[in-house]
Protein backbone atom coordinates (compact mmCIF):
# COMPACT_ATOMS: atom_id res chain seq x y z
CA UNK A 1 0.00 0.00 0.00
CA UNK A 2 1.56 3.01 -1.24
CA UNK A 3 1.54 5.87 1.21
CA UNK A 4 2.20 10.06 1.10
CA UNK A 5 4.88 11.35 4.12
CA UNK A 6 4.85 14.62 4.73
CA UNK A 7 7.22 16.33 7.00
CA UNK A 8 5.64 19.44 7.79
CA UNK A 9 6.46 23.21 8.22
CA UNK A 10 8.47 24.44 5.31
CA UNK A 11 7.68 27.24 3.36
CA UNK A 12 6.68 26.28 0.02
CA UNK A 13 8.54 29.14 -2.80
CA UNK A 14 8.60 28.92 -7.03
CA UNK A 15 6.50 28.05 -9.93
CA UNK A 16 4.51 25.45 -10.63
CA UNK A 17 2.62 24.17 -13.86
CA UNK A 18 -0.90 23.27 -14.28
CA UNK A 19 -2.32 20.85 -17.46
CA UNK A 20 -5.40 19.93 -18.69
CA UNK A 21 -8.15 19.48 -16.79
CA UNK A 22 -9.27 16.12 -15.47
CA UNK A 23 -12.93 17.47 -15.77
CA UNK A 24 -13.05 18.09 -19.41
CA UNK A 25 -10.84 15.50 -20.42
CA UNK A 26 -13.31 12.37 -19.54
CA UNK A 27 -15.90 14.35 -21.46
CA UNK A 28 -14.12 14.93 -24.51
CA UNK A 29 -12.55 11.56 -24.38
CA UNK A 30 -16.36 10.50 -24.48
CA UNK A 31 -16.82 12.72 -27.52
CA UNK A 32 -14.79 11.03 -29.52
CA UNK A 33 -17.53 8.11 -29.48
CA UNK A 34 -19.48 10.41 -31.94
CA UNK A 35 -18.21 10.06 -35.05
CA UNK A 36 -15.20 7.59 -36.28
CA UNK A 37 -11.59 9.08 -37.03
CA UNK A 38 -8.65 9.77 -35.44
CA UNK A 39 -8.98 12.31 -32.30
CA UNK A 40 -6.14 14.04 -30.24
CA UNK A 41 -6.42 15.93 -26.69
CA UNK A 42 -3.66 17.78 -26.02
CA UNK A 43 -2.47 18.11 -22.11
CA UNK A 44 -3.60 15.63 -20.85
CA UNK A 45 -1.95 14.76 -17.99
CA UNK A 46 -1.60 11.24 -16.84
CA UNK A 47 -4.03 10.17 -13.80
CA UNK A 48 -5.94 7.21 -13.18
CA UNK A 49 -9.17 8.79 -14.18
CA UNK A 50 -7.90 9.17 -17.55
CA UNK A 51 -6.43 5.29 -17.81
CA UNK A 52 -10.19 4.24 -16.44
CA UNK A 53 -12.24 6.56 -18.86
CA UNK A 54 -9.43 4.38 -21.47
CA UNK A 55 -10.77 1.42 -20.23
CA UNK A 56 -14.40 2.18 -20.93
CA UNK A 57 -14.31 3.60 -24.51
CA UNK A 58 -11.77 0.53 -25.22
CA UNK A 59 -14.45 -1.90 -24.01
CA UNK A 60 -16.62 0.15 -26.87
CA UNK A 61 -14.16 -0.39 -29.53
CA UNK A 62 -12.13 2.51 -29.35
CA UNK A 63 -8.05 2.13 -29.53
CA UNK A 64 -6.50 4.62 -26.74
CA UNK A 65 -2.76 5.68 -26.75
CA UNK A 66 -0.95 7.51 -24.71
CA UNK A 67 2.58 9.66 -25.88
CA UNK A 68 4.23 13.03 -23.70
CA UNK A 69 0.53 14.56 -22.55
CA UNK A 70 -1.08 13.80 -26.00
CA UNK A 71 -4.12 11.04 -25.56
CA UNK A 72 -5.08 9.64 -29.13
CA UNK A 73 -8.31 7.68 -29.70
CA UNK A 74 -8.89 6.29 -32.86
CA UNK A 75 -12.97 5.31 -33.43
CA UNK A 76 -14.29 2.62 -35.68
CA UNK A 77 -16.91 2.45 -38.07
CA UNK A 78 -18.79 -0.17 -35.34
CA UNK A 79 -18.72 0.29 -31.89
CA UNK A 80 -20.44 -1.99 -29.11
CA UNK A 81 -22.41 0.53 -27.20
CA UNK A 82 -22.05 -0.79 -23.67
CA UNK A 83 -20.72 -0.16 -20.50
CA UNK A 84 -20.46 -2.89 -17.58
CA UNK A 85 -20.61 -2.73 -14.28
CA UNK A 86 -16.87 -3.29 -13.27
CA UNK A 87 -15.93 -0.55 -15.62
CA UNK A 88 -19.00 2.18 -14.21
CA UNK A 89 -18.29 1.26 -10.51
CA UNK A 90 -14.49 2.37 -11.12
CA UNK A 91 -15.68 5.33 -13.53
CA UNK A 92 -18.64 6.56 -12.77
CA UNK A 93 -18.65 9.41 -15.36
CA UNK A 94 -18.41 6.79 -17.79
CA UNK A 95 -22.45 7.15 -17.72
CA UNK A 96 -21.93 10.47 -20.24
CA UNK A 97 -21.68 7.86 -22.81
CA UNK A 98 -25.21 7.44 -22.62
CA UNK A 99 -26.09 10.57 -25.17
CA UNK A 100 -23.47 10.00 -27.63
CA UNK A 101 -23.83 6.26 -27.88
CA UNK A 102 -27.84 6.59 -28.26
CA UNK A 103 -27.02 9.31 -30.97
CA UNK A 104 -24.76 7.39 -32.58
CA UNK A 105 -25.93 3.31 -32.53
CA UNK A 106 -29.87 4.22 -31.15
CA UNK A 107 -29.03 2.20 -28.28
CA UNK A 108 -26.87 1.58 -25.36
CA UNK A 109 -26.49 -0.97 -22.47
CA UNK A 110 -24.56 0.97 -19.30
CA UNK A 111 -24.64 -0.36 -15.71
CA UNK A 112 -26.61 2.18 -13.31
CA UNK A 113 -23.79 3.54 -11.40
CA UNK A 114 -24.80 3.40 -7.71
CA UNK A 115 -23.50 5.92 -5.23
CA UNK A 116 -20.17 7.01 -4.29
CA UNK A 117 -17.67 8.65 -1.50
CA UNK A 118 -19.60 11.46 -1.82
CA UNK A 119 -23.03 10.57 -1.66
CA UNK A 120 -26.04 9.48 -3.51
CA UNK A 121 -25.45 11.17 -6.90
CA UNK A 122 -28.29 10.32 -9.09
CA UNK A 123 -28.66 10.54 -12.49
CA UNK A 124 -32.60 11.65 -12.85
CA UNK A 125 -31.74 14.36 -14.70
CA UNK A 126 -29.52 12.65 -17.06
CA UNK A 127 -32.68 10.02 -18.21
CA UNK A 128 -35.32 12.68 -17.83
CA UNK A 129 -33.33 14.86 -20.91
CA UNK A 130 -32.54 11.77 -22.70
CA UNK A 131 -36.05 10.57 -22.79
CA UNK A 132 -37.21 14.05 -23.76
CA UNK A 133 -35.41 13.55 -27.00
CA UNK A 134 -36.92 9.74 -27.47
CA UNK A 135 -35.13 7.68 -25.71
CA UNK A 136 -36.55 5.17 -23.56
CA UNK A 137 -34.79 3.36 -20.54
CA UNK A 138 -35.65 -0.09 -18.54
CA UNK A 139 -33.52 -1.11 -15.77
CA UNK A 140 -32.97 -4.72 -15.77
CA UNK A 141 -30.84 -6.44 -13.12
CA UNK A 142 -28.54 -3.43 -12.53
CA UNK A 143 -28.05 -2.34 -16.13
CA UNK A 144 -30.18 -0.05 -18.08
CA UNK A 145 -30.70 -0.65 -21.75
CA UNK A 146 -31.91 2.03 -23.37
CA UNK A 147 -32.97 2.46 -27.04
CA UNK A 148 -34.41 5.20 -29.37
CA UNK A 149 -36.89 4.58 -32.48
CA UNK A 150 -35.11 6.44 -35.05
CA UNK A 151 -32.75 9.09 -34.27
CA UNK A 152 -32.89 11.17 -31.08
CA UNK A 153 -35.00 14.88 -31.82
CA UNK A 154 -33.99 17.63 -30.47
CA UNK A 155 -35.60 18.62 -27.18
CA UNK A 156 -36.79 21.81 -24.65
CA UNK A 157 -35.45 20.13 -21.51
CA UNK A 158 -34.89 22.19 -17.99
CA UNK A 159 -32.99 20.61 -15.60
CA UNK A 160 -33.87 21.01 -11.69
CA UNK A 161 -30.34 21.94 -10.96
CA UNK A 162 -27.60 22.81 -13.56
CA UNK A 163 -25.92 19.63 -12.98
CA UNK A 164 -22.66 18.94 -15.03
CA UNK A 165 -22.90 15.42 -16.31
CA UNK A 166 -26.59 15.66 -17.17
CA UNK A 167 -25.78 19.40 -19.09
CA UNK A 168 -23.10 17.57 -20.28
CA UNK A 169 -24.54 13.99 -21.65
CA UNK A 170 -27.17 16.53 -23.61
CA UNK A 171 -24.89 18.43 -25.75
CA UNK A 172 -23.29 15.45 -26.37
CA UNK A 173 -26.33 13.55 -27.39
CA UNK A 174 -28.25 16.55 -28.81
CA UNK A 175 -25.01 17.74 -31.17
CA UNK A 176 -26.31 14.68 -33.80
CA UNK A 177 -29.85 14.77 -32.95
CA UNK A 178 -32.49 15.90 -35.38
CA UNK A 179 -34.01 18.98 -34.83
CA UNK A 180 -32.57 21.66 -31.74
CA UNK A 181 -32.39 20.56 -28.08
CA UNK A 182 -32.43 23.64 -25.87
CA UNK A 183 -31.01 22.89 -21.93
CA UNK A 184 -32.45 25.32 -19.90
CA UNK A 185 -30.53 25.86 -16.37
CA UNK A 186 -27.82 24.07 -17.53
CA UNK A 187 -24.53 23.99 -15.45
CA UNK A 188 -21.77 26.81 -16.48
CA UNK A 189 -18.63 25.19 -15.40
CA UNK A 190 -15.46 26.34 -17.70
CA UNK A 191 -15.29 22.74 -18.23
CA UNK A 192 -18.22 22.96 -20.20
CA UNK A 193 -17.09 25.16 -22.13
CA UNK A 194 -14.35 23.56 -23.13
CA UNK A 195 -16.25 20.37 -24.32
CA UNK A 196 -18.58 23.20 -26.32
CA UNK A 197 -15.53 24.31 -27.79
CA UNK A 198 -14.14 20.97 -28.90
CA UNK A 199 -17.91 19.70 -30.16
CA UNK A 200 -17.65 22.66 -32.65
CA UNK A 201 -14.63 22.13 -33.69
CA UNK A 202 -15.90 18.86 -34.54
CA UNK A 203 -18.76 20.29 -36.62
CA UNK A 204 -21.01 21.05 -33.98
CA UNK A 205 -23.55 23.99 -33.60
CA UNK A 206 -23.87 25.06 -30.07
CA UNK A 207 -24.86 28.09 -28.60
CA UNK A 208 -24.90 29.65 -25.27
CA UNK A 209 -22.07 27.07 -23.80
CA UNK A 210 -20.83 29.27 -20.67
CA UNK A 211 -24.68 30.49 -19.96
CA UNK A 212 -27.93 29.15 -18.44
CA UNK A 213 -29.15 28.65 -21.86
CA UNK A 214 -27.62 26.46 -23.99
CA UNK A 215 -29.03 25.43 -27.62
CA UNK A 216 -27.56 22.91 -29.58
CA UNK A 217 -28.54 22.72 -33.84
CA UNK A 218 -28.14 18.73 -34.26
CA UNK A 219 -25.79 17.91 -37.49
CA UNK A 220 -25.81 14.86 -39.99
CA UNK A 221 -21.95 14.26 -39.02
CA UNK A 222 -19.08 15.62 -37.22
CA UNK A 223 -14.94 14.99 -37.66
CA UNK A 224 -12.43 13.93 -35.73
CA UNK A 225 -10.33 16.37 -34.46
CA UNK A 226 -7.03 17.73 -32.26
CA UNK A 227 -8.44 19.68 -29.35
CA UNK A 228 -6.24 21.56 -26.69
CA UNK A 229 -7.57 20.80 -23.13
CA UNK A 230 -8.50 23.91 -20.82
CA UNK A 231 -5.95 23.84 -18.01
CA UNK A 232 -7.43 22.09 -14.60
CA UNK A 233 -8.58 24.84 -12.18
CA UNK A 234 -8.56 22.61 -9.01
CA UNK A 235 -5.10 21.30 -8.98
CA UNK A 236 -4.80 24.69 -9.80
CA UNK A 237 -6.58 26.00 -6.62
CA UNK A 238 -5.18 22.78 -4.45
CA UNK A 239 -1.37 24.37 -5.05
CA UNK A 240 -2.69 27.92 -4.76
CA UNK A 241 -3.75 26.71 -1.30
CA UNK A 242 -0.58 24.67 -0.88
CA UNK A 243 1.12 28.12 -0.94
CA UNK A 244 -1.01 29.80 1.72
CA UNK A 245 -1.09 26.91 4.42
CA UNK A 246 2.79 27.11 4.29
CA UNK A 247 3.04 30.96 4.28
CA UNK A 248 4.64 30.57 1.16
CA UNK A 249 4.74 32.54 -2.00
CA UNK A 250 3.91 30.49 -5.17
CA UNK A 251 3.07 31.13 -8.75
CA UNK A 252 1.13 28.60 -10.54
CA UNK A 253 1.84 28.95 -14.01
CA UNK A 254 -0.66 27.86 -17.29
CA UNK A 255 -3.74 28.21 -15.58
CA UNK A 256 -6.59 30.75 -15.96
CA UNK A 257 -7.29 33.34 -13.33
CA UNK A 258 -11.38 33.93 -14.40
CA UNK A 259 -11.82 30.51 -13.90
CA UNK A 260 -11.22 30.76 -10.06
CA UNK A 261 -12.70 33.94 -9.53
CA UNK A 262 -14.51 32.97 -5.95
CA UNK A 263 -12.44 30.39 -4.65
CA UNK A 264 -9.35 33.11 -4.96
CA UNK A 265 -11.65 36.35 -3.76
CA UNK A 266 -11.68 33.79 -0.30
CA UNK A 267 -8.36 32.87 0.04
CA UNK A 268 -7.96 36.90 -0.30
CA UNK A 269 -10.61 37.22 2.55
CA UNK A 270 -8.52 34.97 4.49
CA UNK A 271 -5.63 37.33 3.84
CA UNK A 272 -3.50 35.54 1.15
CA UNK A 273 -2.13 38.15 -1.15
CA UNK A 274 -3.28 36.80 -4.93
CA UNK A 275 -2.01 38.67 -8.21
CA UNK A 276 -3.73 37.25 -11.19
CA UNK A 277 -1.63 37.12 -14.19
CA UNK A 278 -2.92 36.46 -17.69
CA UNK A 279 -2.56 33.07 -17.14
CA UNK A 280 -0.76 32.67 -13.60
CA UNK A 281 -1.59 33.32 -10.12
CA UNK A 282 0.83 34.36 -7.17
CA UNK A 283 -0.14 33.87 -3.92
CA UNK A 284 1.44 34.81 -1.03
CA UNK A 285 0.34 33.33 2.52
CA UNK A 286 0.09 35.18 5.68
CA UNK A 287 1.88 33.65 8.75
CA UNK A 288 -2.26 33.03 9.89
CA UNK A 289 -5.37 32.93 8.00
CA UNK A 290 -7.88 35.07 8.64
CA UNK A 291 -11.26 32.98 9.17
CA UNK A 292 -14.02 33.02 6.30
CA UNK A 293 -17.30 31.64 5.32
CA UNK A 294 -17.76 30.08 2.28
CA UNK A 295 -20.81 27.89 0.88
CA UNK A 296 -20.46 25.82 -2.00
CA UNK A 297 -22.47 26.61 -5.22
CA UNK A 298 -22.01 25.56 -8.97
CA UNK A 299 -19.76 27.90 -10.82
CA UNK A 300 -19.48 30.73 -10.91
CA UNK A 301 -19.77 30.10 -7.00
CA UNK A 302 -17.13 28.33 -4.70
CA UNK A 303 -16.07 24.90 -6.13
CA UNK A 304 -17.05 22.13 -4.19
CA UNK A 305 -13.95 20.24 -4.89
CA UNK A 306 -12.13 23.29 -3.67
CA UNK A 307 -13.65 22.60 -0.46
CA UNK A 308 -11.89 20.67 1.64
CA UNK A 309 -8.51 22.32 0.38
CA UNK A 310 -9.75 25.74 1.44
CA UNK A 311 -10.98 23.83 5.13
CA UNK A 312 -7.69 21.98 5.85
CA UNK A 313 -6.57 26.06 5.32
CA UNK A 314 -8.96 27.50 7.80
CA UNK A 315 -8.33 24.70 10.46
CA UNK A 316 -5.72 26.91 11.12
CA UNK A 317 -7.36 30.04 10.98
CA UNK A 318 -7.19 32.96 13.87
CA UNK A 319 -11.18 32.45 14.46
CA UNK A 320 -13.95 30.57 13.37
CA UNK A 321 -15.49 30.18 10.10
CA UNK A 322 -18.70 28.42 8.84
CA UNK A 323 -18.46 25.93 5.57
CA UNK A 324 -22.20 25.18 4.33
CA UNK A 325 -21.86 22.50 1.52
CA UNK A 326 -24.43 22.33 -1.26
CA UNK A 327 -23.49 19.82 -3.67
CA UNK A 328 -22.84 16.72 -2.10
CA UNK A 329 -24.51 15.29 1.34
CA UNK A 330 -21.23 13.27 1.91
CA UNK A 331 -18.66 15.80 1.19
CA UNK A 332 -17.64 16.58 5.07
CA UNK A 333 -16.46 12.55 5.67
CA UNK A 334 -12.86 13.76 5.47
CA UNK A 335 -13.22 16.00 8.67
CA UNK A 336 -12.77 12.83 11.41
CA UNK A 337 -9.09 12.64 9.48
CA UNK A 338 -8.64 16.45 9.58
CA UNK A 339 -9.51 16.27 13.13
CA UNK A 340 -7.05 13.54 13.98
CA UNK A 341 -3.99 15.91 12.74
CA UNK A 342 -5.18 18.01 15.70
CA UNK A 343 -8.19 20.25 14.06
CA UNK A 344 -11.43 21.44 15.94
CA UNK A 345 -14.59 21.32 13.66
CA UNK A 346 -18.14 20.60 14.49
CA UNK A 347 -20.37 19.18 11.61
CA UNK A 348 -24.24 19.32 11.75
CA UNK A 349 -25.84 18.40 8.45
CA UNK A 350 -24.62 20.35 5.44
CA UNK A 351 -22.66 22.87 7.77
CA UNK A 352 -18.99 22.60 9.45
CA UNK A 353 -17.59 25.08 12.04
CA UNK A 354 -14.23 25.56 11.91
CA UNK A 355 -12.67 26.52 15.15
CA UNK A 356 -8.39 28.01 13.60
CA UNK A 357 -6.36 25.81 16.32
CA UNK A 358 -2.61 27.09 16.34
CA UNK A 359 -1.30 24.34 15.42
CA UNK A 360 -1.74 21.08 13.71
CA UNK A 361 0.26 17.76 14.49
CA UNK A 362 1.12 15.23 12.27
CA UNK A 363 -0.16 11.42 12.25
CA UNK A 364 -1.33 8.79 9.81
CA UNK A 365 -4.69 9.75 7.99
CA UNK A 366 -6.58 7.69 5.05
CA UNK A 367 -7.40 9.93 2.09
CA UNK A 368 -11.48 9.45 1.85
CA UNK A 369 -11.62 11.00 -1.97
CA UNK A 370 -9.73 12.60 -4.56
CA UNK A 371 -9.56 16.25 -3.21
CA UNK A 372 -10.02 15.41 0.49
CA UNK A 373 -6.77 13.22 0.11
CA UNK A 374 -5.46 16.48 -1.29
CA UNK A 375 -6.59 18.88 1.51
CA UNK A 376 -4.82 16.36 3.89
CA UNK A 377 -1.34 16.64 2.18
CA UNK A 378 -2.03 20.45 2.50
CA UNK A 379 -2.94 19.72 6.33
CA UNK A 380 0.61 17.92 6.42
CA UNK A 381 2.84 20.37 5.45
CA UNK A 382 1.78 22.60 7.99
CA UNK A 383 1.42 20.29 10.70
CA UNK A 384 3.97 20.06 13.09
CA UNK A 385 6.37 16.46 12.36
CA UNK A 386 5.61 13.64 9.97
CA UNK A 387 1.91 13.38 8.21
CA UNK A 388 1.44 9.66 6.61
CA UNK A 389 -1.54 10.09 4.07
CA UNK A 390 -2.53 6.22 3.21
CA UNK A 391 -5.15 5.39 0.03
CA UNK A 392 -3.43 7.36 -2.16
CA UNK A 393 -4.88 5.82 -4.97
CA UNK A 394 -8.02 8.32 -4.88
CA UNK A 395 -5.40 10.95 -5.29
CA UNK A 396 -3.87 9.25 -8.26
CA UNK A 397 -7.24 9.67 -9.69
CA UNK A 398 -6.94 13.30 -10.33
CA UNK A 399 -3.29 14.66 -9.81
CA UNK A 400 -0.21 13.39 -12.10
CA UNK A 401 2.47 13.77 -9.45
CA UNK A 402 1.46 16.00 -6.43
CA UNK A 403 4.50 14.72 -4.62
CA UNK A 404 7.11 15.66 -7.51
CA UNK A 405 5.03 19.43 -7.69
CA UNK A 406 5.09 19.89 -4.10
CA UNK A 407 8.68 18.88 -3.67
CA UNK A 408 9.86 21.00 -6.36
CA UNK A 409 7.89 24.28 -4.64
CA UNK A 410 10.66 22.77 -1.42
CA UNK A 411 7.93 20.44 0.39
CA UNK A 412 9.51 17.64 2.71
CA UNK A 413 7.63 15.31 1.03
CA UNK A 414 7.67 11.51 -0.39
CA UNK A 415 6.24 8.40 -1.81
CA UNK A 416 6.70 5.12 0.05
N1 LIG B 1 -27.66 15.30 -9.35
C1 LIG B 1 -28.93 14.77 -9.27
N2 LIG B 1 -29.45 14.17 -10.38
C2 LIG B 1 -28.76 14.09 -11.55
C3 LIG B 1 -27.47 14.63 -11.62
C4 LIG B 1 -26.94 15.24 -10.50
O1 LIG B 1 -29.58 14.82 -8.24
O2 LIG B 1 -29.30 13.54 -12.52
C5 LIG B 1 -27.10 15.97 -8.16
C6 LIG B 1 -25.86 15.26 -7.65
O3 LIG B 1 -26.19 14.20 -6.77
C7 LIG B 1 -25.12 16.37 -6.95
C8 LIG B 1 -25.44 17.59 -7.81
O4 LIG B 1 -26.61 17.24 -8.54
O5 LIG B 1 -25.65 16.58 -5.68
C9 LIG B 1 -24.36 18.01 -8.74
O6 LIG B 1 -23.93 16.95 -9.54
P1 LIG B 1 -23.34 17.17 -11.00
O7 LIG B 1 -24.14 16.35 -11.94
O8 LIG B 1 -23.18 18.61 -11.28
O9 LIG B 1 -21.88 16.53 -10.84
P2 LIG B 1 -21.19 15.42 -11.71
O10 LIG B 1 -21.34 15.73 -13.15
O11 LIG B 1 -21.60 14.09 -11.23
C10 LIG B 1 -18.91 16.71 -11.85
C11 LIG B 1 -17.47 16.43 -11.50
C12 LIG B 1 -17.30 16.44 -9.98
C13 LIG B 1 -17.74 17.77 -9.44
C14 LIG B 1 -19.19 18.07 -9.87
C15 LIG B 1 -19.69 19.42 -9.43
C16 LIG B 1 -16.74 15.03 -13.31
C17 LIG B 1 -16.25 13.72 -13.76
N3 LIG B 1 -17.07 15.15 -12.02
O12 LIG B 1 -19.68 15.64 -11.30
O13 LIG B 1 -15.89 16.29 -9.75
O14 LIG B 1 -17.68 17.75 -8.03
O15 LIG B 1 -19.29 17.98 -11.30
O16 LIG B 1 -18.91 20.43 -10.00
O17 LIG B 1 -16.80 15.98 -14.07
C18 LIG B 1 -13.90 15.53 -8.70
O18 LIG B 1 -13.28 15.87 -9.72
O19 LIG B 1 -13.31 15.22 -7.64
C19 LIG B 1 -15.38 15.52 -8.73
C20 LIG B 1 -16.10 14.87 -7.84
Amino acid sequence: MERIIVGGGRRLEGSVQVHGAKNAILKEMVAALLTPGTHRLLDVPRIADVELMGQVLEHIGVVCEFDDRTLTMTTPDEVLPEAPLELVRKMRASIVVLGPLLARTGRASVAFPGGDDLGARPIDMHLSGLEAMGATFELRHGMLEATVDGRLRGADVSLEFPSVGATENLMLAGVLADGATMIHNAAREPEIQDLAAQLVEMGARIEGAGTSTITVHGVEELQAVTHQVVPDRIVAGTFAVAGAITGGDVTIEGCVPDHLRMELRKLEAAGVEVERGSSTVRVVGPERPDPVDFATLPFPGFHTDMQPQMVALLSVASGSSIVTENLYDARFRYVGELMRLGADITVEWQHAVIRGVDRLSGAPVLAPDIRAGAALVLAGLRAEGETTVGDVYHIDRGYEDLVADLASLGADIRRA
